[in-house]
């Protein structure tokens, strides 16, 4: 079992996207999926359940992720079991996500504080997510967790990309998406030295808590807005630097903390996630990947052409992640 987290702390790069294809593809080569939505804005929850669902998870006695952290939040206790969601006929379950999750960063917050003091509650917080999601993957025998995150550096995503094995970063090709990635390496860095430090002064617990070693495995090259723009030549150009920029400002701030902090791939680069035009928005609106679209959800003509491409791109995908993770 492996835990992977897709982060980028610039939005609208295409990690949601990216991550429910590849949880699909994945499973197609007989793997089983947990996605994890936990960034407040539920895209990849509303990429994967209808409304109904929704609705249900976030009633009262519903499951969406937030019912299980929300006895932390009012005081009232630990982190209590909830099931996932189950897709139907899929080896594919999903913690739906929750606008309230955002309740849940100023007690991550505290509770890092905690961590930092070396008292037991701080860890005890700070682990509850991981302890849901792995809990439950352990229990049935799940082979990957896929985990969207919200595009920042708040305690939330502190929190979990501390518990997962692996993190991918979803990239644009350009200088925004490269400046937004100057300080990631950075702050993970920071992170992970500090929570290093915290848990050997803390010695024993008797519940489980992230290992604090998430190993970066490379990024994904997000090309489907390039034609929206004029500007090919200039993405391109940006393009070409991705490399250097992972290497200066991800790997080599890691890899100081700790040389096992990366692997170590030619180029950095696990995938290319190509533009699929109007077949995104009729995937989400038929709740299934574009490469498992027919004619009765609109496919017409030349569509096919692209499902059957993105069929290959992302059989290709998952093999090659599948080997490397
Ligand atoms: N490969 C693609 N081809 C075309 N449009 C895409 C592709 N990937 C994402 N999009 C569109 O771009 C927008 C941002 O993608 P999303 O996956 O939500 O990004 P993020 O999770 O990083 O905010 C969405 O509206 C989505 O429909
Ligand atoms: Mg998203």
């Amino acid at each position: 079992m492996k835990s992977v987290a897709f982060f980028n702390n610039k939005g609208g790069v295409g990690k949601t996207t990216f991550t429910y294809h590849l949880g699909y593809a994945l499973e197609k080569l007989g793997k089983r999926i947990l996605f994890v939505d936990l960034d407040p804005q539920c895209n990849l929850t509303a990429h994967l359940c209808d409304e109904d669902t929704i609705n249900d998870a976030w009633s009262t006695d519903g499951n969406s992720i937030y019912k299980a952290i929300a006895p932390i939040v009012t005081g009232a206790g630990d982190m209590q079991t909830i099931n996932p969601y189950k897709v139907p006929n899929r080896n594919i379950w999903a913690f739906i996500g929750d606008l309230l999750l955002s309740d849940f960063d100023g007690e991550l917050s505290n509770a890092w504080t905690q961590v930092l003091a070396g008292q037991e509650r701080g860890f005890r917080v700070t682990s509850s997510i991981y302890r849901l999601i792995n809990e439950f993957a352990e229990q049935n025998n799940i082979d990957y967790i896929l985990i969207d995150l919200g595009p920042n550096l708040g305690a939330l995503n502190r929190a979990i990309l501390l518990g997962c094995d692996n993190f991918i970063i979803p990239m644009i090709p350009d200088l925004f998406s490269l400046r937004g990635s100057q300080n990631l390496g950075r702050v993970f860095a920071d992170w992970i030295s500090n929570y290093e430090n915290a848990k050997q002064r803390i010695g024993n617990l008797n519940f489980a808590t992230p290992n604090g070693k998430p190993v970066f495995s490379g990024y994904v090259l997000q090309q489907f807005n390039v034609y929206r723009t004029r500007k090919t030549k200039a993405y391109q150009n940006w393009g070409g630097q991705i490399p250097t920029y992972i290497q200066e400002f991800v790997i080599n701030p890691l890899t100081a903390v700790d040389p096992n902090l990366s692997l170590t791939l030619a180029n950095f680069q696990v995938a290319e996630f190509k533009n699929y035009h109007s077949l995104v928005p009729m995937a989400q609106e038929s709740l299934k990947p574009i490469f498992e679209l027919t004619n009765q959800d609109g496919v017409i003509g030349a569509h096919y052409q692209y499902v059957d491409n993105c069929r290959n791109e992302f059989g290709d995908i998952a093999n090659y992640l599948s080997s490397i993770i």
